[in-house]
């Protein structure tokens, strides 16, 4: 009898150390996505605004799509738009009218001037000495996206680079990033 009622909390705590070890293991996922309000709710902030600026539409979208605002924080953006002369190994020069302007809503619609989903994941990835000039480059970024093989990426020439959001984020002209709306060029539907 004794032996018996032994066995059974041996079951019961091993039980709830499995159950605690997946809890754990979900929340380091989750905590990308989520921020815990001051009740220990878990709180949604709405997606990343879609660009609304033409002439940031019109003169960054040249080369690349045009990446939302929300990505980066305002320091980033900064330092973006003050080395137009030597973006990754081109010449993104602007007139110093388009420039301001561009900069200014870059700046007004930063991760950390308008909150969201994604830019707050974002933020909170980046070290607070660091200025990344590529989304692609933060950590959370790299979270997101370290399970798709470079053959994927890299490797396949319907695709390139991590820059090229839209070819995999096909709605991400309209602001969605949604990962059950993703599908890579040459591979299909990304099933996570
Ligand atoms: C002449 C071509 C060209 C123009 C115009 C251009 N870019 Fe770029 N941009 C590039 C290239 C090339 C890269 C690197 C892409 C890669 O690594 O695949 C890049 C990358 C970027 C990235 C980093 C993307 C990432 O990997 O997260 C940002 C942000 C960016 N550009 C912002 C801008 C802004 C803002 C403007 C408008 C002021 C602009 N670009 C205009 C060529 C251009
Ligand atoms: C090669 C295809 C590919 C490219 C290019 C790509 N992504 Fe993704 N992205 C994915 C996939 C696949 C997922 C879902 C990953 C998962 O859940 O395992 C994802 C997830 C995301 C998420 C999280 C979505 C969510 O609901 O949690 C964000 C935000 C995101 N990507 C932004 C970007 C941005 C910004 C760029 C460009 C700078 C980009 N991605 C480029 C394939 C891509």
């Amino acid at each position: 009898m004794k032996q018996k009622h032994y066995w059974g909390i041996l079951l019961l705590s091993g039980c709830v150390t499995l159950s605690m070890a997946t809890l754990a293991w979900t929340d380091e996922d989750e905590r990308w996505e989520h921020e815990r309000g001051e009740h220990g709710f878990i709180q949604q902030t709405a997606g990343v605004s879609p660009v609304s600026n033409p002439a940031y539409k019109t003169e960054c979208s040249a080369c690349h799509f045009a990446y939302p605002a929300g990505f980066l924080p305002e320091r980033s953006w900064v330092k973006i738009m003050n080395n137009l002369d030597d973006h990754f190994g081109e010449n993104a020069e602007l007139n110093a009218q388009t420039k301001v302007e561009i900069e200014n809503y870059l700046r007004g619609h930063a991760a950390d001037r308008i909150p969201n989903r994604f830019g707050r994941s974002i933020l909170r990835s980046v070290d607070a000495g660091a200025t990344p000039l590529r989304i692609s480059e933060t950590g959370y970024f790299q979270h997101k996206h370290r399970e798709i093989p470079s053959r994927m990426v890299a490797g396949n020439p319907k695709v390139g680079s991590f820059s090229n959001c839209l070819s995999c984020h096909s709605m991400a002209d309209r602001g969605s990033f949604d990962e059950h709306g993703v599908s890579i060029p040459g591979f299909g539907r990304w099933e996570d």
